[in-house]
């Protein structure tokens, strides 16, 4: 009988995430190592990175950390070549490193009358840097290292890339305009790259995720008695599955999905959204 498709085996393959000292990267390194990829584990944090690595080789994984800054191209070539020295050309590239920034966001959800004059953060507050900042962080780090990347890909065949949106790639979250006009920009891009590669054997999609609960954000979510917090509870009514995400678990089978090439070997260009039906509910 023939295997289920998804049984998705990426042996000889060399994935690079960047991002992977994080909390969701690290766990895309382990589910790439896992389907047999050798994995670049590239992180401004070198040393969460290392730690990440070690748990994969101590698993019977092959993976290697290097420190690299998504925005600095120079340093994205150089890793690049030493990636490709040490484990081979890249196959695979998962662009992870991203994330907000408190500079760019606002004290509170609505704008009230008086904000302009208040001790609060309003809109009028928000400083170009810190809005730079997080577009930079978002967009330009995840063009760069496909610029660096990319290059060992095309004219192979089988080759990927995974950009990470999010759920305010499609509706705004409020008080964080610059990381959801980011991620709307690296859904933008997702499609552009996906066009622009089509004739040159790389594939490119997105997954957008939405709420996911981790050990890192547990404190934000829930109350030390284990009720929701207001912010949690808003989520939840806005999730019509009423729960949050697992990321140990429920990431990896779009990831897997979209790196497969055989489940999807016609599928460039999407993003698919992890979110409980979060994006497409109206709230009504
Ligand atoms: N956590 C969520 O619920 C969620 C939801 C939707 C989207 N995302 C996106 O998923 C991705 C990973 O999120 P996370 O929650 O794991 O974040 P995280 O903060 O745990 O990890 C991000 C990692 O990126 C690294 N990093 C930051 N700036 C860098 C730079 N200039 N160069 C190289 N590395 C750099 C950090 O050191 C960190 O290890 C991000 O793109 C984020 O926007 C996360």
């Amino acid at each position: 009988m023939q295997k289920n498709v998804l049984d998705t085996d990426l042996s000889g393959k060399v994935a690079v995430v960047t991002g992977a000292g994080g909390v969701l990267c690290s766990a895309f390194a382990k589910v790439l190592a896992r389907a047999g990829a050798k994995v670049a584990l590239l992180d401004l944090n070198e040393e969460a990175a290392a730690s990440f690595a070690a748990e994969i080789n101590a698993e019977g994984g092959v993976a290697r950390a290097y420190k690299c800054n998504v925005l600095d191209k120079a340093a994205c070539y150089a890793v690049a070549d030493a990636v490709a020295a040490d484990l081979g050309p890249c196959d695979i590239l998962v662009n992870g490193a991203g994330g907000n920034n408190p500079r760019a966001t606002t004290d509170h959800e609505y704008y009230m009358p008086g904000d302009i004059d208040a001790d609060t953060k309003s809109f009028f507050d928000l400083e170009p840097e810190g809005v730079e900042f997080v577009f930079n962080l978002n967009f330009l780090g995840t063009l760069l290292p496909t610029q660096a990347f990319a290059r060992q890909m095309v004219g192979r065949t089988g080759c990927n890339i995974l950009n990470i949106s999010s759920m305010n790639a499609y509706t705004p979250l409020t008080k964080i305009p610059a990381y959801s006009g980011a991620k709307a920009a690296v859904s933008n891009f997702t499609q552009w790259l996906a066009v622009h590669f089509s004739k040159a054997g790389i594939r490119v999609n997105a997954i957008a995720p939405g709420f996911f609960a981790t050990k890192q954000n547990a404190a934000l979510l829930f109350n030390p008695d284990g009720t929701p917090t207001a912010r949690t509870g808003k989520i939840l009514a806005a999730t019509p599955m009423g729960r949050f995400g697992d990321a140990e678990t429920e990431l990896a089978g779009a990831v897997l999905f979209l790196l497969n090439e055989k489940a999807a070997s016609f599928i460039t260009g999407v993003c698919i959204p992890i979110d409980g039906g979060f994006s497409a509910y109206s709230g009504v």
